[in-house]
């Protein structure tokens, strides 16, 4: 073959075989990162309640190994794995009614890391009541809500409110908590939520239809930045109806969208919440975790889907632990995430602006991580104590009709509108609140105008 041919076709692969760089602001969550010291700020779940109990486990959050155990007394502790005393690692220890003892030498920790005895010593010896005094074993608080063990891993003396959010309890819907895990950076699964496109194309063209068919459609999508809210919306026509759908991320790692299965742009909904209320948390920089509830009912997704097979379909479309034909036949978030390797290599990104959503909250990240270390600490979600926070992640699906010119604007506009009317009703009481945006949807669908109120 003449060689002059593959010249004139310009192959790149040499010239591209560089390895990019990781955007180390970002993957980077071990203790003393910029980005590990910013998420030190916020409380995060770190297991199910299910996975606690009397027999100590191991967890890895942010880069720490901790162990995860419930005293005899029913009280949740959260240490650091390794013992003060010779590093012998608290899994193996014994938890009783004040606490867990170290398997090694018998020193008895209280949830708190209080050294409470060390047994094998002289009980007058003065190294070690000075150690019982002075010293602890490193610990993290913990509260228990709803079948998740949150907690906060940063400075004791800025340890926020434990914020609330209005999708704790959607009225109607029953949740579940679940985990799945992911073999990648958090960044590379947070991605995802504020990429609204890639449902139109994992979701509905690649694997054939995961949940159903009105995802395979390219909506007009439009991206708002809200304090530390970030929505992403993407509006589908399909037929006579218009189907907005929001997901939203809170930062640091709170994410909602709409239903997984109960959502495809034909039947009318009016303001249906999420199918699922979820953190992505770094468990360390190769590995994180999606740590949530499951919400099932008319206002989140079918009850048939309350297993855990259901939860891997709702979290990534398809279930975890296929082979990897399977994958490729059929791949889901998993695989489009984790195939990026452990740690991406952002730095060969090309973002478009479809990417714009990722864009904003990446850039917010780096800014606030930055402001921290400048001793500015960033924002909780709940901007006034004990605030209930709103939050907009919902499918809505309402009739309107076609128009013979500028369609695209006009299901644009149905977009804007109901999103502006949601902003301005987010000081309501929080039952008022969700009775007037749905009466308000039904107002805008029966006057066929859209422009408002
Ligand atoms: S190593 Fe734990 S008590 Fe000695
Ligand atoms: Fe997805």
């Amino acid at each position: 073959m003449d060689k002059q041919n593959f010249r004139s076709q310009d192959f790149r692969g040499y010239k591209q075989s560089i390895i990019s760089k990781i955007d180390e602001d970002l993957a980077r969550t071990g203790s003393k990162t910029s980005c590990g010291e910013y998420l030190r700020c916020y409380w995060h779940p770190v297991a199910l309640t299910s996975e606690v109990s009397e027999t100590p486990k191991e967890i890895r959050i942010l880069g720490e190994d901790l162990v995860i155990f419930k005293t005899t007394m029913g009280n949740i502790g959260l240490v650091h794995k390794a013992c003060p005393h010779r590093r012998a690692s608290m899994v193996y220890g014994k938890t009783e009614d004040k606490g867990i003892r170290c398997c090694y030498h018998g020193w008895l920790f209280s949830p708190n890391g209080e050294i409470l005895e060390t047994p094998g010593e002289d009980p007058d010896s003065k190294s070690a009541t000075k150690i019982r005094e002075t010293f602890k074993l490193g610990a993290y608080p913990v509260i228990e809500f709803n079948g998740l063990v949150f907690s906060y891993l940063g400075p004791m003396d800025k340890i926020p409110e434990f914020p609330q959010y209005d999708a704790f309890e959607i009225p109607g819907n029953t949740s579940s908590p679940y985990r799945i895990n992911y073999n990648c950076n958090w960044i590379q699964v947070l991605d995802a939520i504020m990429d609204p496109v890639h449902t139109s194309f994992l979701h509905g063209q690649s694997s054939g239809i995961q949940f159903s068919e009105g995802f395979a459609e390219v909506g007009e999508i439009e991206f708002y930045e809200r304090g530390i809210q970030y929505l992403g919306c993407n509006t589908r026509r399909i037929d006579d109806n218009v189907w907005i759908r929001v997901n939203e991320l809170i930062l640091p790692n709170f994410t909602q969208a709409g239903a997984a299965f109960a959502a495809d742009g034909t039947k009318s909904k009016y303001f249906g919440r999420s199918s699922f209320t979820r953190w992505v948390v770094p468990v360390d920089d190769h590995h994180c975790v999606a740590l949530a509830w499951a919400n099932f009912g008319e206002r989140g997704d079918p009850i048939e889907y309350n297993n855990q097979e259901g939860f891997e379909k709702i979290e990534a479309g398809e279930i975890a632990n296929r082979t990897l034909l399977e994958q490729q036949k059929s791949p889901g978030d998993a695989e489009a995430v984790e195939g990026m390797g452990s740690i991406s290599t952002h730095k060969g990104e090309h973002l478009m602006p479809t990417d714009q959503g990722v864009m904003i909250y990446r850039r917010r990240i780096r800014k606030l991580s930055k402001d921290l270390e400048e001793g500015k600490d960033p924002p909780q979600p709940q901007i006034k104590k004990g605030e209930i926070v709103r939050t907009n992640g919902q499918d809505t699906v309402l009739r309107a009709p076609k128009r013979n010119k500028n369609d695209k604007e006009f299901v644009k506009s149905i977009c804007s509108s109901v999103m502006k009317m949601q902003f301005d009703l987010e000081n309501m009481p929080l039952k008022e609140r969700d009775s007037a945006i749905i009466n308000n949807l039904h107002k805008m669908e029966e006057r066929g105008n859209f422009d408002g109120l």
